[in-house]
């Protein structure tokens, strides 16, 4: 069993750019209360921000938080969000059917991210709502004085605009779950004139426009097609969502899924090609992955939830092994697009579909998926190689030609550093890795890195948090420009070299 991967400095994809380790805050179950935010808390602030929460986003170094939907923005009333907290409303929250108390609204999230040393990515609620509230929030956002909500904001104690950059017009406008669905042309048109006034307000900012739910949502990709039609010269990013379970406990199928979310990212690029040869355009649409992640342990439970109760542990999935083998990949897949997947969002970033957890009153852990996440974050940064690779492949009951291999190398040429990260899909045997560096000239190893766990479902919890993590001790060796490595069975790794 063995695969080799050629790369070459000069075969570069793409700059990649940092915001492709987004996340995601949603106002869903526990991810605002009681996740970044529980007044009270021995380790909160005097603003009730978790202390705890901000050291383990932390080390993921979150770029980028997508908020505050997900479906709860196309119901979502920015206005109950503001203000005096004693004022604030509490309303009837329709997609996660609970009670949403506006303790913590816009300007808290604004002033979590700054202690999170992370953007925001405001998105607008394209379902209830329209261009009218658009352009408002906008204002009271970004304009800096003299007019009714930007001095609304100046007596909401901010003074200084907030400069928020990014805008997504709505949230999954195709699915019919969502909170006022609609037609790809009735979204299109929303949303391109939605656009065109938050531009009057400030043509600073960038847009994104929603693409499909998922890959296989009826209206893909016609609904892209025709969304932009609508919006192609007023947004600069698509979105792209997706979610993988493995709910027929099929473990080879499962780990393949990547491959899916490859050809999904492909089909958006030529369906953004081709609007764009259509319109005799000079723009590139860019991509922006804005949910993805493994979901669907804990939908059982959560179909079971009684309604109408504030913040209720909702999507706390418990990931395992297997589940960070696939979030492995999926990073990897957003970095073999890294010209054109600008921005990406994990979903979510605490407690709900999340890498980190909290208990209440009590203390936080690193779910398995917590360390691919933070591995292509902190290392992945720069520009990403073509991976030249051969590798045996394998016919799972769904998928067919899959290869053992899934591995891309960063370059960091500020930094002089080169870093391959790496799976080995098959369940039972190692894998001999071969890399040729070629123009890399002699190398040395930093560190090889690796996730391995007999149990494909050990899981860690509250009682457990490091019953799977990595270790330092991998095997990999240099000799000049070549790198040698064998894969554990069903691995997660990391090669860094100088
Ligand atoms: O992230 C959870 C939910 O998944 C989001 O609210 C929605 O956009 C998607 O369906």
């Amino acid at each position: 069993n063995k695969a080799t991967m050629i790369v070459d400095k000069d075969f570069v994809i793409g700059d990649i750019d940092a915001r492709i380790y987004g996340s995601f805050i949603e106002h869903l179950g526990r991810a605002v209360y009681g996740g970044i935010y529980e007044p009270g808390h021995p380790q909160s602030d005097e603003n009730g921000f978790r202390e705890d929460v901000l050291e383990l986003i932390n080390e993921l170094k979150v770029p980028i938080v997508r908020y505050p939907g997900g479906n709860f923005v196309s119901g979502y009333n920015w206005e109950d969000s503001v203000g005096p907290k004693s004022e604030r409303k509490h309303r009837l929250e329709l997609a996660w059917r609970t009670i949403e108390t506006n303790e913590f609204g816009f300007n808290e999230f604004v002033d979590w991210a700054k202690k999170a040393n992370t953007e925001v990515m405001m998105a607008i609620n394209l379902g209830t709502r329209g261009m009218d509230a658009a352009r408002n929030i906008l204002e009271y956002s970004n304009h800096p004085s003299g007019t009714y909500w930007s001095d609304l904001r100046r007596e909401h104690g901010y003074e200084q605009p907030h400069g928020i950059k990014t805008w997504c017009l709505g949230n999954e406008m195709d699915g019919p779950w969502q909170i006022g669905h609609k037609t790809a042309h009735e979204y299109g048109r929303l949303a391109q004139e939605s656009a065109k006034v938050m531009k009057w307000v400030d043509p600073t900012i960038e847009l994104v426009a929603c693409g499909s739910s998922n890959i296989v949502m009826p209206t893909f990709p016609e609904w892209e097609a025709t969304v932009l039609d609508h919006t192609y010269d007023h947004v600069e990013y698509l979105s792209m969502h997706q979610y993988y379970g493995n709910r027929e406990d099929d473990t080879p199928t499962f780990l393949a899924r990547s491959l899916e979310m490859d050809d999904f990212i492909r089909t958006l690029i030529a369906t953004c090609d081709y609007v764009k040869a259509k319109k005799r355009s000079k723009k590139k649409m860019m991509l922006s992955f804005d949910e993805w992640n493994v979901w669907y342990h804990s939908n059982e439970v959560d179909s079971k939830m009684d309604p109408w109760s504030i913040a209720p542990p909702q999507l706390e999935d418990v990931y395992n092994h297997e589940d960070a083998l696939l979030v492995g990949c999926m990073l990897i897949s957003l970095l073999k697009h890294a010209d054109r997947v600008k921005m990406a969002c994990i979903a979510q970033l605490v407690n709900v579909i999340a890498p980190i957890m909290t208990s209440k009153m009590g203390g936080t852990w690193r779910q398995t998926i917590f360390y691919p996440y933070m591995h292509t974050s902190v290392y992945g940064r720069g520009k990403a190689l073509v991976p030249l690779i051969n590798s045996p492949k394998y016919d799972s009951k769904e998928i067919t030609d899959v290869p053992y291999l899934e591995s891309v190398a960063v370059h960091n040429e500020e930094l002089g550093e080169v870093t391959i990260f790496a799976v080995n899909r098959h369940l039972e045997s190692e894998l001999l890795f071969e890399i040729d560096l070629r123009s890399f000239g002699s190398c040395t190893l930093i560190g090889h890195t690796v996730m391995e766990c007999d149990d494909l479902k050990a899981a860690n919890t509250e009682q457990q948090p490091d019953r799977v993590k990595p270790h330092n001790n991998g095997n990999a060796v240099v000799d000049g420009a070549k790198v040698t490595a064998s894969l554990v069975k069903a691995s997660w790794n990391v090669i860094r070299l100088k």
